[in-house]
């Protein structure tokens, strides 16, 4: 499988933005992965669709939007409007406002002609979004629990990730998207390779590196 590698610009100097993106494109980044928090899905507050806004001139490279959220119907307009490639929203944040928010919400990125995807914290079983596979273009597996980067990773993700390929295999589509997001470094890369994540968030690794594009190519091999 193609194994793309999306760098989170969380944890990028937010006042040089446009030179880390750019940064990014040259080290060797297939995605740009966007954590949007709003200080009630999770603690800290990043970024609305204004950086995305901002950032989409900078890059011909994807833009990834994961939206850890409240409502997060209410903000698909503007991160459409602003220039994302594909969106993805909680499965947590959904559930609490009814059974249905969460395809609705997968319906409506959907008709803004872009790509979108359900998410799962580490602690919810996968099989709870397998209803609106079929609508995804991505499923995102959460390897920490959202809210900051640096975080460690939890192996008992990886059972989930191999059910997640398992069921996209089942269902006729072999080559779904599966991205993994959290803890991600090169000494932990290859086994979440090997069950079947295909598209790695890595925040940290790849930022605190004195490489990038080395740290890239090995996160990718
Ligand atoms: C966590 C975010 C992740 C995170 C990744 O809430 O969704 O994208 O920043 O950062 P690292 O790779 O440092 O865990
Ligand atoms: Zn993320």
């Amino acid at each position: 499988m193609n194994i793309k590698i999306a760098p989170s610009i969380l944890s990028a100097d937010f006042s040089v933005m446009g030179e880390a993106i750019k940064k990014l494109e040259i080290s060797g980044a297939d995605l740009i992965h966007c954590d949007v928090m709003d200080g009630s899905f999770v603690e800290p507050i990043t970024f609305g669709g204004q950086m995305v806004k901002n950032i989409r001139p900078l890059t011909k490279l994807p833009l990834d939007v994961h939206l850890m959220i409240e409502h997060p119907k209410t903000q698909i307009k503007f991160f459409a409007e602003a220039g994302a490639d594909i969106i993805t929203v909680h499965y947590e944040a959904c559930k609490k406002i009814s059974d249905t928010y969460l395809k609705e919400t997968l319906e409506l990125i959907k008709s803004y002609g872009i790509k979108c995807g359900a998410v799962v914290n580490p602690d919810v079983p996968v099989e709870n979004i397998f209803p609106v596979f079929g609508l995804c273009d991505m499923v995102l597996l959460m390897s920490v629990f959202p809210g900051y980067g640096g975080q460690k990773f939890i192996p008992e993700v990886l059972e989930k990730v191999k059910k997640a390929r398992e069921y996209a295999v089942k269902t006729g589509r072999p080559e779904m998207d599966i991205e993994i997001d959290g803890g991600v470094t090169e000494e932990n890369a290859k086994a979440i390779k090997e069950v079947g994540a295909n598209v790695l968030v890595a925040g940290s690794t790849v930022f605190k590196s004195s490489d990038m594009a080395a740290t890239i190519l090995s996160l990718k091999k």
